[in-house]
């Protein structure tokens, strides 16, 4: 298990806030726990904040990311917590009302995708969201992309994503007991499957060759 700690409080840094939205629109334990896990983010990094409620996540990455311009995108499925994150974080490159992954556009792919998701339907657990961004994330990431998910301990995420075949490297980056952080990255393309089609290719091309 790999461990990073971060000395500074994560904040959004938001003055004015909606009524209803998730937190009250201020920064929820969980996100807390979230954004202390995870390291910083690379320069210029595209980001996903899926299920980003009022911007949350997004606000505070930029915020603790030193000028480093990430380029940021928003979804959420609330068009109330969107309006909020369209206030919240003027300057991202998108924000997008969707359920799920369904209105994103196919590109850009992303460095990093970061969630909250939800996890309840009332009182009811229910893992809809969660397993579709699991299920998804991969064809959403570009090669060597990274996913981080923070989830209360008890939901069975690590089998989820270790059952990922485009994803690897799933680990957990925090874990206090009540909840955990976890990350997995998009294997890199062209490995062996891109061997085997360079074969497949040459045999191809040997085969239409006339025999002398
Ligand atoms: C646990 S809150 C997290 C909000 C924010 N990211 C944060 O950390 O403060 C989950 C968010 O998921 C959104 N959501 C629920 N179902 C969704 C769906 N099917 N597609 C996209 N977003 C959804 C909710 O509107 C809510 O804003």
């Amino acid at each position: 298990m790999r461990t990073t700690t971060k000395s500074a409080r994560p904040s959004h840094g938001f003055s004015k806030f909606l009524c209803g939205l998730f937190a009250g629109g201020g920064l929820d334990v969980m996100t807390t726990a979230l954004l202390t896990a995870l390291p910083p983010p690379p320069p210029r990094a595209r980001v996903l904040d899926f299920c980003s409620g009022s911007g949350t996540i997004a606000a505070a990455l930029r915020a603790g990311s030193g000028g480093g311009a990430l380029r940021l995108h928003l979804l959420d499925a609330d068009a109330v917590a969107l309006h909020a994150a369209r206030r919240n974080v003027a300057d991202a490159r998108a924000h997008v009302l969707s359920d799920g992954f369904e209105a994103l556009p196919r590109r850009p792919r992303f460095d990093w995708i970061v969630s909250n998701p939800p996890v309840h339907n009332g009182l009811q657990a229910d893992f809809r969201v969660l397993r579709l961004l699991v299920r998804r994330a991969a064809r959403r990431l570009r090669s060597g992309g990274e996913l981080f998910i923070v989830v209360q301990t008890y939901v069975p995420l690590g089998a989820m994503l270790a059952d990922q075949p485009k994803l690897e490297d799933v680990r957990t980056l925090s874990d206090d007991g009540r909840f955990s952080v976890w990350a997995a990255r998009k294997r890199a393309q062209g490995g062996g499957g891109g061997e085997k089609k360079a074969m497949a290719g040459k045999r191809k091309r040997e085969g239409s060759c006339p025999v002398l």
